[in-house]
């Protein structure tokens, strides 16, 4: 049954306690401008749950029983999962061309690679990780063990991510070669190749977080892109530290073209590289 959605109105007040809530347990960071995105996003919930306001609604997101499915089901719907396969292709190709040839090199006598998308959204970015690596390596991928991990916070995301099916807006990036490479069209949809598919694996996995970081280990790139403009500056510090401690001493780190960690951080220091937006450890860490 479809619910035909009213706006429920969201007070100052109601507002304020909501965006502590979102920001203690996820970091995202709602000015009061931004009132307008909960109110509109989370009116649906309210309706479908048959609560009339959102003292309720916090009510139940922070007491009642079902608390961990409410959060789950609210970030599904509050965050923000723009993305597309080959986003941003300048500095994908400095990834390419600069930064993987040199730690697949490093890396020649292990023969292993990880590689962690961290807030990947519906999973274009590790698929088009996995596709450069594929081109690069061709035949020689049988001989490396080649670990991608793409997470989000959004379940709902990651369902996408797992089902390797895409509309053609998620593909307008995509150069027409690698299109007729690694996707079938069928329909209005394009499906995945298996081989590709089979690269990455996907798990949920929420930024603050830091203890379940730890336990995936340590990985020679990590890409976090477009998402820390949605933190302030205390989460942006404590994502950035987490990636200093699970970034190989030689690895690197993506973030977005729009994203700046200079002033907040002397555990990095970003490469010359045009585009790149990319950064090694400077080995000054305050948690060394
Ligand atoms: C704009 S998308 C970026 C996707 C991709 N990295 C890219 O650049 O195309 C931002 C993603 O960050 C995720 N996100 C927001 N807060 C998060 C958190 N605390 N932990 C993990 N993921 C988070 C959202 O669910 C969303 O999918």
């Amino acid at each position: 049954m479809s619910i035909t959605v009213t706006k429920i109105p969201m007070s100052s007040e109601q507002f304020t306690r909501l965006a502590q809530i979102i920001y203690d347990r996820s970091g995202i960071h709602f000015p009061e401008p931004k009132k307008y995105i909960l109110e509109s996003r989370l009116s649906h919930r309210l309706q479908e749950l048959e609560i009339t306001d959102f003292d309720q609604y916090i009510a139940y997101l922070t007491m009642g029983p079902y608390q961990m499915d409410e959060f789950q089901e609210m970030f599904n719907r509050i965050t923000i999962n723009e993305t597309s396969f080959f986003r941003n292709e300048a500095q994908l190709n400095v990834f390419e061309h600069q930064i993987l040839p040199e730690i697949l090199e490093a890396r020649a006598s292990t023969k292993r690679l990880r590689i962690w998308s961290a807030a990947c959204s519906t999973g274009e970015e590790p698929f088009t990780i996995a596709m450069l690596i594929h081109r690069t390596l061709g035949i020689r991928l049988n001989d490396w063990h080649i670990e991608i991990l793409g997470t989000d916070i959004s379940e709902k995301a990651l369902n996408v991510a797992n089902s390797g099916t895409y509309t053609s807006y998620a593909l307008r990036s995509t150069p027409q070669l690698m299109k007729s490479k690694y996707f079938t069209e069928s329909g209005r949809e394009f499906q995945l190749s298996e081989t590709i598919r089979s690269m990455v694996n996907f798990e949920r996995h929420n930024l603050k977080d830091r203890l379940a970081a730890k336990r995936h280990g340590v990985w020679d790139v990590i890409f976090c892109r477009n998402v820390l403009i949605y933190f302030d500056d205390e989460m942006k510090k404590g994502v950035v530290s987490m990636f200093n401690n699970q970034l190989a001493d030689d690895g690197t780190l993506f973030i977005g073209h729009s994203e700046r960690i200079k002033d907040l951080t002397d555990d990095f220091e970003q490469l010359p590289i045009p585009q790149g937006f990319c950064y090694k450890k400077s080995g000054k860490s305050s948690n060394a």
